[in-house]
């Protein structure tokens, strides 16, 4: 049977992914190539505790066992409202809220309310995998925007907003997946503004924004969004657990009823035991006290990861030093092909995510995404001192 697929998937190319995570899920290869919180940060006790709680009790957890409205269950979106004060996310209402299955859903359910076939997206060069994927699924026009160490290139961005006039800019301006940088404050506010004064949207995606072990705090850009062009995309995933699929979406209320429409057809709502875990788990105030105890776990992790850097990587490797996240994205200034390279790190055990698949277009041969966050200091230093050689 020949099978005639949509044209929207077939620009996807899955597979180079796809074989690498099936050579990492061995256990004896050390990888620095998936993008997963810390096991060791994920809250299993408090869960568990909120879990026997809930089922304790049989007609409570009757309702959390049902269907439920698409925007989210009840009360959990003034919960997400409250935990975000915090960030300067303020002024906001439930008509501004929606909860999603997983961040990865905010971005697609954007794509959804405003992209027709062709529409040009303004994308930080790298950028988010999974976020490319989302835009060729709508046959998008992906546009790259060149960056610095302190993220997207102003006047770039403005030659762009005015070649391609683009619906959406797509930013994850703090810990970016995959470079680890931070855009500095008036960056952040001279991007609304050119933003504004060219009718785009920003679409703010920030999953790491919390997972901050040093420096200091940059306030998200939908805190000093006056004008409602940005939306602000955020996910349970990397602060709680990812394996509860649920994320949140804050922006005007216009684009957040558009957002809950397209929801409508795709999953009807968020799983509902989901919700009610973590809403629950906010309220015994777990939220910030576990993400504080997993922090030194992450420096310890990324330390580790720069001193083995400096030791084993030869001198060409030029690298990001973040201040939270996840991961360090380094290039190789020799010009080293890390393609060409993988299957010599995989010979000795150890896996990265080549940089070429990050970019929309003339994609960079010479890069590569680092994570540190799911191996110990010890497999680090011992999966650092292997890619070293490998590159040697
Ligand atoms: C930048 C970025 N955005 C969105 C997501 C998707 O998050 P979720 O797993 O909550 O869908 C990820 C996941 O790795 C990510 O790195």
């Amino acid at each position: 049977m020949d099978y005639t697929f949509s044209k929207a998937l077939a620009g996807m190319n899955g597979t180079a992914t796809r074989e690498i995570f099936k050579l990492t899920s061995k256990p004896e290869v050390i990888s620095f190539a998936g993008g997963l919180p810390a096991g060791d940060a994920l809250p299993v006790q408090q869960l568990s505790e909120i879990a026997s709680e809930f089922f304790y009790d049989p007609s409570a957890v009757r309702g959390m066992l049902q269907y439920s409205v698409t925007e989210g269950i009840p009360g959990f979106r003034e919960v997400v409202l409250e935990q975000v004060k915090d960030l300067g996310i303020i002024g906001q209402t439930v008509e501004n809220v929606l909860i999603t299955s997983g961040g990865g859903q905010g971005l697609d359910l954007l794509c959804k309310a405003f992209l027709d076939p062709g529409d040009a997206v303004l994308v930080e060069r790298p950028t988010f995998l999974g976020f490319l994927q989302t835009l060729n699924s709508y046959n998008a026009r992906t546009v790259g925007v060149e960056a610095d160490e302190c993220g997207i290139d102003l006047a770039d961005l403005e030659g762009k907003l005015l070649e391609y006039h683009p619906k959406l800019i797509y930013l994850i301006p703090t810990f970016s997946n995959p470079t680890g940088k931070t855009c500095p404050l008036e960056r952040r506010k001279a991007i609304i503004e050119l933003a504004s004064r060219h009718g785009a949207i920003i679409m703010e995606d920030d999953p790491y924004g919390r997972l901050r072990f040093s420096g200091e705090a940059v306030a998200p850009m939908k805190a000093m969004d006056e004008r409602g062009v940005v939306v602000y995309v955020s996910s349970f995933s990397k602060t709680i657990s990812p394996g509860l699929r649920c994320g949140f979406s804050i922006g005007p209320s216009e684009i957040i009823r558009k957002m809950t429409i397209g929801k409508q057809g795709v999953d009807l709502h968020t799983a509902t035991l989901s919700q009610h875990l973590i809403k629950r788990y906010i309220e015994k105030e777990f939220f910030l006290s576990n993400i504080k105890r997993s922090l030194p776990i992450y420096k310890e992790r990324k330390d580790a990861m720069m001193n083995a850097i400096k030791r084993y990587m030869p001198d060409s490797f030029k690298h990001t030093d973040p201040e939270g996240g996840l991961f360090i994205w380094g290039e190789f200034m020799d010009g080293t092909d890390t393609s060409a390279k993988f299957p010599f790190a995989i010979e000795k055990k150890v896996a990265y995510i080549q940089g070429e698949v990050f970019y929309a277009e003339n994609a960079k041969k010479n890069a590569l995404r680092l994570n540190y966050s799911n191996e110990s200091p010890e497999r680090i230093e011992a999966g650092m001192k292997a890619l070293g050689q490998a590159f040697s």
